[in-house]
């Protein structure tokens, strides 16, 4: 699959089978991720990278899914991710105000190289951090930024293109329609590019 394919078909995931991440799919994925853009090239993030069941069903605990379809949109018992990615922030190489920006790529790597392997993912911040940080043994100093839920996709959620002028804040939900199928409305190409000048 090309990048712009795995751009493309790249959703958030809510619903995963329980069929295990490949080890070495999740070693790849934090690979990339390494290598991506860093800001002062400081590359302050670590990865704690969760698939022991158990831990995995503890985090689960602690993420809150999908706001707007709520409580519609959290997995289901029994479709819950197989894998997670804790991404961290070590602070004693960090820029303070620049480290979120090496997260969100290192994110977006870690979820296209999925999609382009078959594996889906949910980026989280509706975390109860102190309680994630505590189950993952953080230390002092390695501050959590996000999880990245993981696993094979038991669902396919569908982007929809939202009608150019389309701009306000109050057409962007996703939803879901009577068979549970999530869509995703995008913002019209010609309202987000601009050429030259604003
Ligand atoms: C910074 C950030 C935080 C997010 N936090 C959550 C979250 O806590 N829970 C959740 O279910 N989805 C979360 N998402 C996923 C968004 O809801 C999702 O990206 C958005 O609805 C667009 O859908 P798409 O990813 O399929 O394009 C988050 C996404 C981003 C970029």
């Amino acid at each position: 699959m090309d990048v712009l394919e795995a751009i493309k078909k790249r959703r958030s995931v809510r619903s995963f089978s329980q069929e295990p991440v490949d080890r070495d799919l999740l070693i790849q994925m934090i690979d990339a991720a390494r290598v991506g853009p860093s800001a002062a090239n400081r590359q302050c993030l670590k990865y704690v990278v969760v698939t022991e069941p158990e831990l995995c069903a503890e985090v689960f605990k602690n993420l809150k899914w999908a706001a707007y379809t709520a409580p519609v949109g959290t997995p289901a018992p029994g479709f819950t991710p197989t894998a997670y990615v804790a991404v961290c922030v070590l602070q004693k190489l960090a820029l303070p105000t620049m480290a979120k920006y090496d997260a969100g790529a290192a994110i977006q790597t870690i979820m296209l190289l999925g999609t382009a392997r078959g594996v889906d993912s949910c980026w989280l911040k509706a975390v109860n951090y102190p309680e994630v940080s505590k189950l993952l043994n953080l230390p002092e100093g390695v501050e959590l930024d996000s999880v990245v839920a993981l696993g094979k996709p038991a669902e396919e959620p569908t982007q929809v293109d939202l009608e150019e002028g389309k701009e306000g804040v109050e057409v962007i939900k996703y939803w879901r329609d009577e068979n549970s199928r999530q869509f995703v409305p995008k913002r019209a190409l010609g309202d987000v590019l601009v050429w030259e000048k604003f």
